[in-house]
């Protein structure tokens, strides 16, 4: 399928990958086929970076089927190392866009953006995967009850996410992190409307902590859990 998206990637989309990953990783993203079936619980995990924690996931989980997506090649071949043995897990290497347009209404179960890319300076904010659209492309793929979590390091990426989800007519906010409740960074712009009651969310009982959750956290961030459920 052909690319309908420019995609911004704060890394690359692949460096000089060895035979032997390029050969996992050609092999991973080759078996990738949507089933004419698609299986009853069905996550979708959009830029999974190594792949470690949604193969981690999928292990402890193997009632459930788990789709992951990064453009960057490198990473997926390092997913598809981690996804070794499970037949629970496809790989792609497809924009996480150009993935959501391919999956039919109210097919996912559960929606998790762990961790995209920051883009810290205002006018690189457009650049981010959380957008009005991307949210409506994610609210479309949801069964009604299934929940959409992004999770952020930065404070910034947490509020852009929430103004975002607090006007979404078909993702209701279902609950923030007592982070967000103390964070100092405010909503900006049109999107600057009271988030209203904010419940502690910690990371839900299934999280895995990812790659970049951990060397955040060595820094110092902490992780914000940002839930919405589809609305019925
Ligand atoms: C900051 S890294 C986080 C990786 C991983 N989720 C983690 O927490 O360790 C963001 C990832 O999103 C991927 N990414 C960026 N834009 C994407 C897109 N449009 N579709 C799929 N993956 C994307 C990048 O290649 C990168 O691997």
């Amino acid at each position: 399928m052909q690319p309908t998206h420019p995609t911004f990637t704060t890394g690359r989309t692949s460096r000089r990958l060895s035979d032997d990953d390029k050969a996992a990783v050609l092999a991973a993203v080759a078996a990738f086929t949507l089933p004419a079936t698609l299986p009853p619980v069905l996550e979708l995990e959009l830029g999974i970076g190594n792949g470690a924690a949604m193969a981690a996931r999928a292990r402890a989980n193997p009632q459930r089927f788990y789709l992951g997506s990064d453009v960057y090649l490198n990473g997926l071949a390092q997913a598809a190392r981690a996804a070794q043995g499970l037949d629970n897990v496809a790989l792609t290497n497809l924009d996480a866009r150009d993935l959501l347009a391919t999956l039919p209404p109210s097919s996912v179960q559960r929606v998790v953006v762990p961790h995209p890319d920051p883009w810290p300076k205002a006018s690189h904010h457009k650049r981010r995967l959380v957008q009005p659209a991307f949210l409506s492309a994610c609210a479309r793929v949801l069964q009604p009850g299934g929940e959409l979590w992004v999770v952020t390091d930065w404070p910034d990426y947490a509020f852009h996410t929430l103004a975002m989800l607090y006007h979404h007519p078909l993702l209701p906010l279902h609950q923030t992190t007592e982070a967000a409740g103390r964070c100092k960074v405010k909503p900006a712009g049109a999107g600057a409307a009271p988030l209203g009651p904010q419940a502690l969310a910690q990371p839900p009982a299934w999280w895995v902590p990812t790659k970049y959750q951990q060397k955040a956290a060595a820094l110092g961030r902490e992780a914000w859990f940002i839930q919405a459920v589809r609305r019925g």
